[in-house]
């Protein structure tokens, strides 16, 4: 089953709204995983170069595209420009970078992945560190990246560029000083974090959203531990709501998680590398919730964060973070 749901961009560009996520995916889990996720259907993936596994990635999509049982077209490749490289001079050769791993000539959209820069030791490959955790690197300048970004687009490197985890107010001020607007925002969305307002807002602008961390992102908890950050995570299968919702359907609670946000007229990205989860992760098209079921879901939203960078220490010290606390 492909998915057959779009969103449209403001340049006419079609995403489907399904697809899957690659974060936490580790190289030996994520060949298998895709070449199970292309054959159950799924043709949006997404990537970045923090993931560390845009090389197995490329390997697996050219193995599609050489013996013919796919076409580059057919495919929707999102990567993003990652912390270390938000600097102007920086983005073609980074981006060209993500592109020689995918085995790409172009990629379908590019974000700038956080809106927060951080220093980085090229010679050491590791992040530069203080008593305060990672570094920010200060002289951030979103308009300065964004006029970078808007020349790969021109280049052809990319399709479409967007942002992700940018605020309102970081997104308006691309806004106002930009040539082409972003046309994506990535941003966690779930039921107990709906950002509603963000998301008006990106609706009245133009600027199609899509949801990551739409299951509540369990495998942050692994990186928590290791970075020494106690947190207790939702388990968002294990809501009554949605059990409940998920039994009226004869669905799981993730299917239940996953339409809602499509029904919202969002892109979901759900991460799995299990072979029965992500199957079933796309197949959430055969049903409709009820307006009382959505109005449930809607309910529940509680601005619970999950993915706060926490694990990140450091970066919460950068004029750019775009969270409140
Ligand atoms: N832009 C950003 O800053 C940003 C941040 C976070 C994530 N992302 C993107 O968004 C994607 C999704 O977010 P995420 O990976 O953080 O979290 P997620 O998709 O909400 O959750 C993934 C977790 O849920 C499990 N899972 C998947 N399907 C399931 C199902 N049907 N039933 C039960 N458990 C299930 C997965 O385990 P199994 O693999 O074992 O199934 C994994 O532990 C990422 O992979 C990444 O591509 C972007």
């Amino acid at each position: 089953m492909v998915c057959d749901k779009f969103l449209t961009f403001n340049n006419g560009v079609k995403m489907p709204a399904l697809g899957i996520g690659t974060w936490q995916a580790p190289e030996k889990e994520v060949e298998e995983a895709l070449n199970l996720a292309l054959e159950a259907g799924y043709r949006h993936i997404d990537c970045a170069p923090v993931y560390l596994n845009e090389g197995v990635i490329g390997r697996v999509l050219k193995s599609w595209i050489d013996s013919g049982k796919i076409t580059r077209e057919e495919l929707f490749i999102t990567t993003k420009l990652p912390p270390p490289a938000l600097i102007p001079e920086a983005v073609e050769t980074v981006l060209k970078k993500s592109l020689a791993d995918l085995q790409l000539e172009y990629v379908d959209l590019y974000l700038i992945h956080v809106p927060f820069g951080i220093k980085f030791d090229e010679a050491k490959g590791e992040f530069i560190k203080d008593d305060g955790g990672v570094v920010p690197d200060m002289t951030t300048d979103h308009v300065a990246v964004w006029k970078s970004m808007e020349a790969v687009l021109e280049k052809g490197l990319t399709k479409s560029i967007g942002v992700s985890n940018f605020n309102m107010k970081q997104i308006q001020r691309i806004l106002d000083n930009c040539s082409v607007q972003p046309a994506n925002l990535q941003i966690e969305h779930h039921v107990y974090l709906q950002q509603k307002d963000l998301i008006n807002f990106c609706k009245a602008k133009g600027i199609t959203v899509t949801a990551y961390a739409p299951l509540g992102s369990k495998g942050i908890a692994t990186l928590n531990k290791a970075a020494g950050v106690d947190r207790q995570l939702p388990d968002l299968m294990d809501i009554e709501e949605v059990k409940s919702i998920a039994a009226a359907h004869g669905k799981t609670p993730a299917q239940i998680l996953l339409r809602w946000i499509i029904e919202r007229g969002l892109s979901a990205i759900p991460k799995s590398t299990n072979p029965e989860r992500l199957k079933q992760n796309l197949n959430i098209f055969d049903f409709k919730l009820s307006a009382e079921e959505v109005e449930k879901l809607n309910a529940l939203d509680a601005n619970i964060r999950v993915c706060d960078f926490a694990f990140f220490k450091g970066v919460e010290r950068h004029p750019e973070f775009p969270f409140a606390s």
